[in-house]
């Protein structure tokens, strides 16, 4: 299969403050995701993985660089696209760590909340997420309110809410840092699942080693550089 790219970031810069105060964090990372991968990122805490996530969600702004979207570029020292909430609704999906889901909405409201603030019928939302639910093996909680599920299930109800775009790419910040070790290998072998049938390309950031063999590769961001590892063979995470 002819691969197509999903994220491509070339030369990304990002250094918060200025002066004495100045906090470099990202000094010049080049990598591509395709589509229909799903990288785990790793690095020690406060290496910057947050901050690049936010930056390819066009969330946070670069100092210079170029982003691609697809093939669509959105970043080239300076926001190329008019509208960057617009990007993050049409082609991006996020997914956090706990807690996942507001906890006074049932599981289809949670799902629903996004797309129908930006416009779409409230049958097609409904249905959309009765479908992605049933995708995720969940559909039997639809009306359940947040706050009654177990972590693996609330964190199937936000992959659930992550795909109501139908995003090209997926970031996922630490996901599975709440979880136990059966359900975390759950979550990524699902997010696999859906890279692979769905062409979306995942970014997940992770501090848990017994996921990585689960992930097509690894990025490790090295001396403020993202390094690309291919397998989980001699990688450790302290
Ligand atoms: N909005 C901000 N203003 C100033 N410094 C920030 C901001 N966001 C992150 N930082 C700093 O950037 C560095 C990287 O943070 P972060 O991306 O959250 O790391 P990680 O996710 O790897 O733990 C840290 O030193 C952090 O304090
Ligand atoms: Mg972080």
């Amino acid at each position: 299969m002819k691969k197509e790219q999903g994220i491509k970031v070339e030369n990304l810069v990002k250094h918060f403050g200025e002066g004495e105060t100045r906090v470099d964090v990202i000094e010049g990372a080049s990598f591509t995701v395709n589509k229909g991968e799903l990288l785990a990122l790793i690095a020690p805490s406060g290496a910057g993985k947050t901050t690049l996530l936010m930056m390819i969600g066009c969330v946070t702004e670069p100092n210079s660089g170029t982003i691609w979207l697809g093939e669509e570029k959105v970043y080239e020292n300076g926001w190329l696209v008019k509208d960057t909430r617009s990007i993050r609704r049409e082609k991006i999906g996020f997914i956090f760590q706990a807690p996942y889901l507001i906890p006074f909405l049932n599981v289809i409201e949670n799902i629903t909340l996004l797309p129908q603030s930006s416009g779409v019928s409230e049958k097609d939302t409904k249905a959309k997420a009765m479908e992605l639910l049933t995708y995720l093996d969940i559909a039997e909680k639809a009306k359940m309110s947040g706050s009654k599920l177990s972590g693996g299930q609330n964190q199937r109800v936000a992959i659930a809410r992550a795909l109501a775009n139908d995003p090209q790419i997926i970031l996922a910040d630490e996901p599975t840092a709440a979880l136990d070790t059966k359900r975390s290998i759950s979550v990524v072998q699902m997010l696999k699942k859906i890279a692979v049938e769905q062409g979306v390309a995942i970014i997940m950031v992770t501090h848990d080693e017994t996921v990585l063999p689960y992930c097509d590769g690894i990025m490790e961001i090295v001396d403020k550089k993202v390094v690309m590892k291919d397998s989980a063979e001699d990688i450790r995470i302290i």
